[in-house]
């Protein structure tokens, strides 16, 4: 039997993305977002509130960055989330970390996370019941020794965090269990 929740987004795992943009005078903010997906091969959609000094950063400035957290870095994504670049301008100075700027955008690529997503904006969503920044992915680069040997990235060495809405923990990434597009198969006439 099933207890009911009342109305919450009951998701689990989400992802502990950290979202970096210059302002107009080049100063570095980044922001933690659980919210966020790719919606196509070349973009993700980022559902973060308007009022973010991020959000007001990516709006001016038309580009962005996404990381994905590690465990070794959760202590810096997650005070990316718990103060704004409102009240705290060197936010990403005082966080002790580095960055570079993307060579295919005007947005700065933190070195520490193990993989980034480098974005040009292509669209705001400003519905009654949406806010959504949605880039367009011009790059992708993670970490040399994330790579397998295969080419691909083993996503078993990046460490991912995972964000728990039920509890606010984060979560380390397990093992892996299955492939996809094959563990199906067996119901396939
Ligand atoms: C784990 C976690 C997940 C978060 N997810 C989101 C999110 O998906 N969307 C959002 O707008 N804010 C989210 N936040 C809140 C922002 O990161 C927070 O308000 C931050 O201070 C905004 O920074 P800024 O004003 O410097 O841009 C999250 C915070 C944490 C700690």
């Amino acid at each position: 039997m099933k207890k009911d929740l009342g109305v919450m987004p009951a998701v689990f795992p989400m992802p502990v993305l950290l979202i970096a943009a210059y302002d107009e005078e080049g100063t570095i903010n980044v922001m933690n977002a659980a919210w966020g997906m790719p919606n196509a091969n070349n973009k993700i959609a980022l559902f973060i509130d308007k009022h973010h000094k991020t959000t007001r950063n990516i709006l001016a400035v038309k580009a962005f960055t996404v990381a994905l957290a590690d465990e070794g870095h959760m202590a810096e994504a997650d005070y990316y989330g718990m103060v704004s670049g409102d009240k705290v301008p060197d936010k990403f100075e005082r966080s002790g970390l580095h960055s570079e700027e993307s060579r295919f955008v005007h947005a700065p690529v933190i070195r520490e996370f193990p993989v980034s997503i480098e974005c040009e904006l292509a669209e705001v969503i400003d519905t009654a019941n949406m806010f959504a920044v949605v880039g367009k992915i011009v790059n992708a680069s993670a970490d040399e020794e994330l790579i397998g040997e295969d080419g691909k990235v083993d996503a078993s060495r990046i460490h991912a965090l995972i964000f728990d809405q039920f509890h606010f923990d984060y979560y380390r990434v397990g093992e892996r269990v299955g492939k996809a597009f094959s563990e199906g198969k067996s119901f396939l006439s």
